[in-house]
């Protein structure tokens, strides 16, 4: 597959190429154009002629190109699913979920680009007037994850493009075929060439460093892993870009004494083992107050139990494949440190019998707070559970973290839930539910999770810049 510049598909330079391959079974998916650094630079080039006009149209003209997009992303969700499916590994239906989701965005935003205000502001002088507008803030760059191969994607794109930026985005190594896709339906939708290109590559620390270092790239959207996000933060210092990220995450699952079991299971399992255990907002651990534990771990694992692992293409699947082998190897360091320093395997604790990256459901009981593998983000389908004693406890040591994502929580007191709920230094808090994600409300961290705010009334500011007009001499 080709790459995605100026409105066209083209081959990289040389022709050269690098496999796509599904991680359920290794089996080659496509040869992905592998683009040099001189076409990044093409790319950006390409968003700037294409800014030029594209800042120009109005809210209006641009939303009925969106909405377009989405149409066409909806009406080929089945085929966009399947894609996604085949090369991210995650179940068929979780697939096609996502590019629900992912379309959600493009809808949204086609409608939030008309509703794009300024202020007057009451003067301060007799023959003075001050006003605000907000501008498209030029050619945006994002760099994509695989953990999302369509909807991290559109979240980026759609708030750029209906602010009347242009964006240059960088797919994700592993899974560059949904954003070519996307590309390619944008192109039936009819959005101008040069304003959303697609650069996927191999060379992930050149594309990176040229999108940073671009004088160009006005601003630079990224989610990914804290690490890379400083490199990238750095690199950006120079232009002084506008930057902002979803970084890892560490959310706590925490479920108090007065909490429905039932339904904190059924919570923590879709928190827990949504893309098995692959999203930044995935609970990593979970504390269960001691007057409850031992109910909570026992229905929990017979839950766990009920998850059928098994490739995207197969019915009835929840759990897929990691995403590679390092990624199995990560799993695998963290619970065997687990179980070194105390923690006992009540369910699973191997690679799953299907091989590849499959990796089986795991139940962690004992497991304590300054474990390694409650500690860092697990991104698997492992879920470590902690005993806690008071809500002071509990709150002490989740908030010990450099993270700050999503956190989640279980309980009745309404008194609690608003003392807990304003006392988690956390971006995002789910209450009495496991599933927080929607187009509707602001997406990000807090601490070294992240910058902005994705979706929402406020996704569309992160593309704007505010502009102060003062008119002066108004004598009449
Ligand atoms: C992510 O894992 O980065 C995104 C998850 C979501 O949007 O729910």
């Amino acid at each position: 597959m080709k790459a995605y510049i100026n409105g066209k598909f083209v081959a990289a330079d040389g022709g050269k190429t690098y496999p796509v391959y599904n991680p359920a079974d290794q089996s080659l998916l496509a040869e992905v154009a592998d683009c040099s650094v001189a076409q990044v630079e093409t790319a950006i080039q390409a968003a700037n002629d294409a800014f030029q006009s594209w800042k120009k149209t109005t809210p209006q003209e641009r939303a009925i190109l969106l909405r377009k997009w989405f149409d066409l992303m909806i009406e080929n969700k089945e085929s966009l699913g399947l894609l996604l499916s085949q090369e991210q590994g995650k179940p068929l239906q979780e697939a096609i979920g996502e590019i629900v989701y992912g379309a959600s965005f493009v809808e949204w935003f086609a409608e939030e680009g008309k509703r794009v205000y300024g202020d007057v502001i009451p003067t301060t002088a007799a023959d003075k007037r001050y006003i605000t507008i907000k501008q498209p803030i030029g050619v945006c760059a994002a760099i994509t994850p695989w953990n999302f191969p369509n909807a991290m994607i559109t979240r980026k794109v759609a708030p750029a493009l209906a602010a009347g930026c242009t964006m240059v985005v960088k797919p994700a190594e592993d899974t560059p075929l949904s954003a070519l896709a996307l590309a390619d339906l944008a192109t039936q939708a009819g959005i101008p060439k040069g304003v959303f290109n697609v650069i996927p590559t191999q060379d992930a620390i050149g594309a990176g460093k040229a999108l940073c270092d671009s004088k160009i790239v006005r601003k630079l959207s990224f989610t990914g892993s804290t690490q890379v996000g400083k490199i990238l933060m750095r690199q950006c210092a120079d232009t002084v870009k506008k930057v902002s990220f979803e970084l890892g995450g560490n959310a706590p699952f925490i479920v108090f004494p007065d909490a429905d079991v039932a339904e904190a299971v059924q919570g923590a399992i879709l928190a827990k083992y949504r893309n098995a255990g692959q999203t930044c907002v995935c609970a990593n651990a979970i504390y269960v107050h001691q007057d409850i534990y031992e109910a909570f771990v026992t229905q929990f694992t017979q839950a766990v139990g009920q998850l059928k692992v098994g490739s995207a293409a197969e019915n009835n699947v929840q759990i897929g494949p990691l995403i590679n082998q390092a990624a199995l190897k990560k799993v695998e360091g963290l619970l065997a440190n687990a179980v070194e320093s105390g923690a006992k395997i009540v369910l699973g604790g191997n690679r799953h019998e299907r091989g590849g990256t499959f990796f089986q459901p795991t139940v962690l009981s004992h497991a304590t707070a300054n474990m390694q593998i409650v500690k860092e983000e697990i991104f698997g389908p492992i879920a470590p559970i902690v005993s806690f004693k008071t809500e002071e406890e509990v709150l002490q040591q989740v908030n010990d973290t450099q993270y700050g994502l999503a956190a989640y929580f279980y309980g009745n007191n309404i008194r609690q839930i608003w003392r807990v709920a304003e006392a988690l230094e956390y971006g995002m808090v789910g209450i009495n539910t496991g599933m927080i994600s929607t187009v509707v409300a602001p997406f990000g961290g807090v601490k070294e999770s992240g910058i902005g705010r994705e979706g929402s009334k406020y996704g569309i500011e992160e593309y704007l810049e505010l502009k102060y007009l003062c008119f002066g001499g108004l004598n009449f």
